[in-house]
């Protein structure tokens, strides 16, 4: 039997000096983030806290090498807890940060990922309305040495604390919110889609599409590029859901077959996903079209307005409105990709296909590249 728990403690506050209030932030507390996001928001509190900018050890989503660059530089700093402020890059970093020993490498955590202990205390703040990974215990890590993004998991991983604080994301460029959400979006769906799903999962699941479609429409509606802050705090709270339902229920195809796209091309991660979401959930539908896909349809058709045999093609426009889909060969992949890219997932992605809706063969993958290239 495997029992739904929620390891972190949830807190929402308004703007970020309640919650430094709140946390009592100080000398003894490690702050990794972004300078972007430090420079307006937190540097004028004047809170005494120890800062490590994830930027300066290498830009784009966490590898190995700025990882263990960041490790370099704490081997001689003391402090007792980590607190996270940033997207995904910055919560998996603090995550992989929170369990190494002083000496550990990140080749070194994958060796020992059975036997982790948590060393640092952890409190997340999420700046994107995407990830969910503030409740999760999962880090997606780029192996340069293996040319593959494989996960660090660890129940020592759980953050001590994730606080929601919409104030965080008022600054948010129009693109990263949009991939963001639909990043939140399909941790929703492969989630409540996932034959490792549970009733408690499924309602978090739920729960997250039923803030980001009507909001996702809404923000359509009125049109321009701010619209989808006045409800950041909607969206903030459905990508903490959805990281709730996935944490459980685990993510599947959609996310597997983006990640060759997103480590060999760099588009992304919530824009490979979208590249992949379509075509995944019509070879779902082809393959198996009496399921729980049409629970999900029903859920999803008095959202968008229409019967559930076309809700899918539906949120598919949904989601072109938000951000518009281009075909793989538009972000760089090659045709001969394909194949390789289809072996890759199949190889080294097993932890994601388990949660598929139906199995996928390398004849469904490839096809699946295929449609969407
Ligand atoms: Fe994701």
């Amino acid at each position: 039997m495997k029992a739904f728990k929620l390891y972190p403690g949830i807190t929402e506050y308004t703007e970020f000096a309640d919650f430094a209030r709140s946390a009592s932030l100080g000398r003894d507390d490690l702050i990794l983030t972004n300078e972007y996001i430090y420079n307006p928001v937190i540097s004028d509190l004047n809170l005494g806290c120890q800062t490590v900018f994830q930027e300066k050890y290498g830009v784009g989503e966490p590898s190995d090498v700025m990882v263990d660059a960041i490790l370099d530089e704490l081997r001689s700093r003391k402090y007792n807890r980590i607190i996270a402020v940033g997207g995904g890059t910055i919560i998996d970093i603090a995550k992989v940060l929170a369990v190494a020993a002083s000496g550990d490498k990140v080749d070194d955590l994958y060796e020992k990922m059975a036997d982790l202990k948590k060393v640092h205390e952890l409190i997340i703040v999420p700046t994107t309305c995407g990830t969910g990974s503030e409740v999760t215990n999962i880090s997606i890590i780029n192996r340069t040495t293996k040319g593959v993004k494989q996960g660090i998991v660890s129940t020592s991983m759980y953050a001590d604390e994730a606080a929601l604080i919409p104030g965080m994301l008022k600054t948010l460029p129009y693109g990263v919110f949009a991939t963001s959400s639909i990043d939140a979006m399909i941790h929703a769906v492969e989630s409540f889609l996932s034959p490792n799903a549970c009733p408690v999962s499924e309602m978090f699941s739920k729960a997250a599409l039923e803030m980001i479609i009507p909001d996702w429409k809404k923000a359509v509606e009125k049109g321009g590029k701010d619209a989808w802050k006045d409800d950041a705090d909607r969206f903030l709270r459905a990508s903490n859901y959805a990281g709730i339902a996935f944490g459980y229920a685990g993510c599947a195809a959609v996310h597997a077959l983006s990640y060759p796209i997103g480590s060999v091309h760099h588009v992304p991660h919530g824009q490979s996903n979208q590249l992949m979401f379509a075509d995944v959930m019509k070879k779902y539908q082809e393959k198996k079209p009496v399921g729980k896909l049409n629970d999900l349809e029903a859920i999803l058709a008095p959202m968008l307005g229409c019967d559930p045999s076309e809700a899918m093609e539906k949120l598919y426009g949904l989601m072109d409105a938000v951000l518009k889909k281009d075909p793989l060969r538009e972000h760089g992949v090659t045709e001969d990709e394909l194949p390789v890219f289809s072996q890759n997932v199949l190889d080294t992605q097993q932890r994601l296909l388990n949660n598929n809706y139906v199995e996928l063969s390398y004849d469904d993958i490839l096809d699946i590249y295929r449609k969407a290239f």
